[in-house]
């Protein structure tokens, strides 16, 4: 799967708001973040809970279930009790919509 999929409308992904959604079955989470916008595998490497649904904060989103910290632009885990990195994805915006492919 290396074509760019629809993730949501650009509208669903105003400054400062994340969206979860699915693509070929797989949880994916992007977040705009001032402009920059980033996609993440959307299952916090612990326990798989949505990272979607969790605040951020400048380039890092923590899981809303125990508070692990996730680097938006590499995936990588920051503090326990998440160890692994998430997988991240590309992300653009064209033509009104929200573009993901898995790296
Ligand atoms: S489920 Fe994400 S840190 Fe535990």
């Amino acid at each position: 799967m290396s074509d760019w999929q629809r993730l949501c409308a650009a509208v669903d992904l105003p400054a400062g708001a994340a969206f979860g959604g699915e693509v070929a079955g797989i949880p994916v989470a992007a977040f705009n973040v001032n402009g920059r916008f980033y996609a993440l595998e959307d299952r916090c490497s612990h326990e798989r809970v949505r990272l979607s649904a969790g605040p951020v904060a400048g380039d890092v989103v923590f899981c809303p279930r125990h508070g692990s910290r996730f680097c938006l632009a590499t995936g990588l885990a920051l503090s326990p009790p998440a160890s692994e990195a998430v997988n991240t994805w590309e992300v653009r915006v064209a033509d009104d919509w929200v573009w993901v492919r898995p790296r």
